[in-house]
């Protein structure tokens, strides 16, 4: 049966996101065919929209969501109809040359078939009612009412978590929480900047509050965020608009020689050279956050010197099947913060909206629902 479903498409940068009707790919080998409940407006996702990001088109976005099972291709393994999953956006082939070195979110068939935005075995999941072929970002495509993933990139989570808070987990908690415990060396008592506090920073806060973090100093250009992520474990706000953020590091860090760790997640120049001046010597700088990729950062030099770490991270040192039931486990338990991470919830229809709000800086995730 020919599956037809909504989906909002990227034709050109720089455009609205159209909503049409798409048909669906057969099931093949280990595909699952995910209903989505609700997917998260990532700021990746606008940086493809902006042009920042270059994909082929026309494009399916969405990289951040949840849904139920519907059904699974011949070979899928580890998922059934009607489980709740969690989408990762890194599928990997676990045998080449970076997967073993531990290090899927460098699998060569990951890099070599991601920038051309098709499925991992380079198929094309959904065409268009004109019959062109579909792109989908990131293994995923998640701004449709279904999307076709391998099974390996559907996580089984407990029923109880909420799609639209279970969504978040897929990207930006998981970078920003996976990054302070799967990247960074964060010791018991350390004193952890944060610079940017949209969903990634302020997951980052709490995956700092989580290792462990004696001070957590909150960095951003914005009072309301700086407010929030002192509800998610910040212990000092600095608004770097205003007051001196490498002051605040020193005064804040051991014996006023800086923070010990500074995960960067403002994705500005500001930000990356902020982030090296606020480290102390043999610390550690973790950049979450992305600009143009053509565009140059000049650093000072001497900001670079004594011995200091810089790691630019993906996603957290994600291993999805591990880290997803975790977080889900954390958010019901009470230790993990989603709810407050939502600022909207929208339909499909108003997506262009959502985006131009996240581009305003008025919101920390609009979540379409489904
Ligand atoms: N590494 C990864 O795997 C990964 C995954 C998702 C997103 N990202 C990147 O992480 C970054 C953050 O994503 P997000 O969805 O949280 O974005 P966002 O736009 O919601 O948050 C960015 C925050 O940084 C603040 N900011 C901007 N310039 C600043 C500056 N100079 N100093 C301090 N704060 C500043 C903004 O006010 C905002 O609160 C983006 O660059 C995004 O592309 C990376
Ligand atoms: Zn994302
Ligand atoms: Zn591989």
């Amino acid at each position: 049966m020919t599956l037809t479903y909504r989906a909002a498409v990227l034709h050109t940068p720089k455009t609205p996101l159209k909503i049409e009707t798409v048909t669906a790919a057969e099931l093949r080998h280990d595909d699952v065919l995910v209903r989505i409940k609700a997917a998260g407006l990532c700021h990746t996702d606008l940086e493809v929209i902006e042009g920042g990001l270059r994909y082929p088109m026309p494009i399916v976005l969405g990289h951040e969501a949840a849904g139920i099972v519907e059904e699974v291709g011949p070979e899928a393994q580890g998922v059934s109809v009607g489980d709740h999953v969690i989408l990762s956006w890194n599928p990997h082939c676990g045998h080449c040359f970076y997967c073993d070195r531990d290090l899927p979110i460098l699998c060569e068939t990951y890099l070599t078939e991601g920038p051309k935005a098709v499925s991992f075995d380079g198929r094309h999941h959904a065409r268009l009612g004109d019959g062109r072929d579909l792109k989908q970002l990131m293994f995923l495509g998640a701004f449709g009412e279904y999307a076709i993933v391998k099974a390996e990139q559907a996580i089984v989570v407990p029923k109880e978590l909420p799609f639209d808070r279970g969504c978040l987990i897929g990207c930006g908690v998981m970078t920003g929480v996976g990054a302070a415990l799967n990247i960074a060396r964060i010791a018991h008592g350390d004193t952890v900047m944060v610079i940017g506090c949209g969903a990634v920073g302020l997951s980052a806060v709490q995956g700092a509050r989580l290792a462990g973090a004696g001070t957590i100093v909150a960095v951003d250009l914005d009072d309301k965020k700086l407010a929030l992520a002192e509800a998610f474990g910040a212990t000092v706000r600095v608004n770097a608009g205003r007051d001196d953020a490498v002051a605040a590091a020193q005064r804040h860090g051991a014996s006023g020689r800086g923070a010990d760790v500074v995960l960067e997640a403002a994705g500005s120049p500001a930000g990356f050279r902020l982030s090296v001046e606020a480290v102390r010597p043999g610390g550690e700088v973790i950049w979450l956050g992305k600009t143009d990729v053509e565009t140059d950062v000049a650093f000072r030099w001497g900001a670079l010197m004594a011995e200091k770490r810089i790691r630019r991270s993906s996603y957290g040192g994600a291993r999805p099947a591990r880290d997803f039931p975790l977080l889900a486990r954390a958010y019901l338990d009470g230790r993990l913060k989603l709810d407050e991470l939502i600022s909207r919830r929208i339909a499909l229809d108003d997506i262009n909206d959502g985006f131009a709000a996240l581009k305003r800086g008025e919101t920390i995730r609009s979540v379409v629902m489904f």
